[in-house]
């Protein structure tokens, strides 16, 4: 059996945002919530499920009007249950937003699609935000911290890229490049090289996003001028920045507005929050 990143779209999907004004389209990115099956468990001394939600709740109060797309950028589910997926899918679609999800090394893309499918676009696909195309890629390699695209997903990319020459953004869950970091570096996209030669055939490529790191991070990837590269922080917990936090909260929740325009032009801001306060841990808490 193929791997299920092999497992490429053939044609663009029937998930599409809302048709565009005058005004940019708005992406909302939030990252690595780490769910578990059960809602009031507890994973690195925080609740992941209230967390997502506080943290869902304090973006959109930080907008002034709700996003065109959410894109949660993978480590969806980390305990990779069925149930973790369905109190991810019952907190978004009472959300009301068009969704996009990517899978991350702590996912199951299986169950994601079972519970999730009918209601986001799942990675890896295509979809069209107004002038813009998202090309959402799944990096989930089983058993693997590390990512991994495959020849398939490679294949489909290069593909996409030479066919429409629109306005590209690109999200994958692990870093395409070292951010500096060994530990993350040991475990990132394993085969990022092959990925930035793709993006460098074609200039349609205007960014790519990620998660994985759990922390705010910028870079450029492949050759000068360089496609920009932007890590999201977690809604759960931020691991030791590499490089510091422009609202200097390294260590708060956070997430990313991104702006795009209908010349191709884009902006984006960083998004923070204090963590939701956490009650006191109980005794018998495992
Ligand atoms: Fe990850």
């Amino acid at each position: 059996m193929r791997p299920l990143q092999e497992r490429v779209p053939i044609s663009e999907p029937d998930v599409e945002a809302r048709a565009p004004g005058a005004d940019p389209l708005r992406l909302l990115q939030l990252s690595d919530p780490h769910l578990l099956r059960e809602g009031q468990g507890r994973y690195r001394g925080r609740t992941p499920f209230a967390q997502l939600r506080h943290g869902l709740e304090q973006a959109m109060a930080q907008l002034s009007a709700p996003p065109d797309l959410l894109l949660i950028s993978g480590d969806l589910c980390q305990d990779e249950s069925w149930g973790g997926y369905v109190q991810l899918r019952n907190l978004l679609t009472a959300s009301g937003l068009p969704l996009a999800l990517l899978p991350g090394n702590h996912d199951h893309p299986v169950l994601l699609q079972a519970v999730l499918g009918r209601h986001a676009a799942l990675a890896p696909t295509a979809l069209r935000l107004g002038p813009w195309r998202l090309l959402l890629l799944s990096s989930h390699r089983c058993g693997d911290g590390g990512g991994w695209l495959g020849a398939g997903q490679r294949t489909w990319l290069r593909q996409c890229l030479h066919h429409d020459l629109s306005p590209t953004l690109v999200a994958v869950h692990h870093p395409p490049l070292p951010i500096g970091d060994p530990g993350f570096d040991a475990i990132g996209l394993r085969d990022g090289p092959e990925l930035a030669a793709i993006l460098q055939e074609t200039s349609s490529a205007a960014m790519l996003l990620c998660g994985h790191v759990h922390q705010h991070w910028q870079g450029l990837l492949g050759a000068e001028p360089g496609l920009p590269v932007l890590a999201c922080p977690s809604t759960l917990c931020a691991f030791e920045a590499v490089q510091p936090c422009p609202l200097g909260r390294g260590q708060d929740p956070g997430g990313r507005l991104l702006e795009l325009h209908p010349d191709g032009r884009w902006s984006q801001r960083l998004l923070r929050w204090s963590p939701w306060l956490e009650p006191a841990a109980d005794v018998s808490e495992t």
